[in-house]
């Protein structure tokens, strides 16, 4: 299945956003640091959920218009009373310019779901609240399997009728899209400092 070489070729870049991000999630002991933690996840899911839309829409991925994320940040830190900053800076995009490259970041953004499930028990935890208050990382709820598995597989039919080039260019968009990812933080938490 492509599933498991994309997971392969990926694991590296998965490892070492875990790395960067866990020091901030648990660190995330007050409201206003867990805003700061939405407000990065924001600036970089809102621009590449608008750039992945040019080439996906529900037929191609079922539950597409679901699965768009970004705006339940908004909802989350309206909910807290805080207000979204608006970044003037240029974010760090990966190339996408069709829908192989599309679906390769498309999986870096629906396998945070899973990392998700994890994120939202520590953040709940460390501010006394439930994982379901924790709406972005929680956002699928109880049906965050079901949404992975019907992705993985809407990605694996996909993936069976292209040829090596076009296998390529859905590995080599994920591998961007946590690189690029992985910039950003590193600024967000820098102009913080
Ligand atoms: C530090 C926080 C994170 C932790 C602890 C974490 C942990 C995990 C775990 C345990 C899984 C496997 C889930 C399963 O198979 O049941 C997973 C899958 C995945 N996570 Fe993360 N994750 C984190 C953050 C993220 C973020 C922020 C992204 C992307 C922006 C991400 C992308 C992925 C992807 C693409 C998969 C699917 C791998 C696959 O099965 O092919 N993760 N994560």
């Amino acid at each position: 299945m492509f599933i498991e070489e994309l997971r392969a070729q990926t694991m590296q870049d998965h490892q070492q956003l875990d790395k960067l991000l866990i020091p901030y999630i648990k660190g995330c002991d007050t409201a206003a640091k867990y805003a700061d933690l939405l407000q990065c996840f924001y600036g970089y899911f809102h621009p590449l959920e608008l750039l992945i839309s040019t080439y996906i829409n529900d037929n191609i991925v079922p539950q597409y218009s679901r699965r768009r994320k970004a705006n339940v940040i908004t909802e989350e830190l309206r909910s807290m009373h805080q207000n979204l900053r608006s970044t003037n800076e240029d974010v760090p995009l990966p190339r996408i310019d069709n829908v192989a490259g599309a679906l390769g970041a498309m999986y870096v953004l629906e396998g945070s779901t899973m990392g998700g499930k994890i994120i939202s028990k520590i953040i709940a935890g460390n501010l006394g609240r439930q994982p379901s208050d924790i709406r972005f990382f929680n956002y699928y709820r109880d049906d965050v399997d079901a949404l992975w598995g019907q992705f993985v597989q809407t990605l694996n039919t996909f993936a069976e009728e292209l040829d090596d080039a076009g296998k390529e260019a859905i590995i080599s968009a994920a591998r961007n899209t946590f690189h690029c990812f992985k910039v950003w933080i590193e600024n967000c938490y820098l102009q913080q400092a």
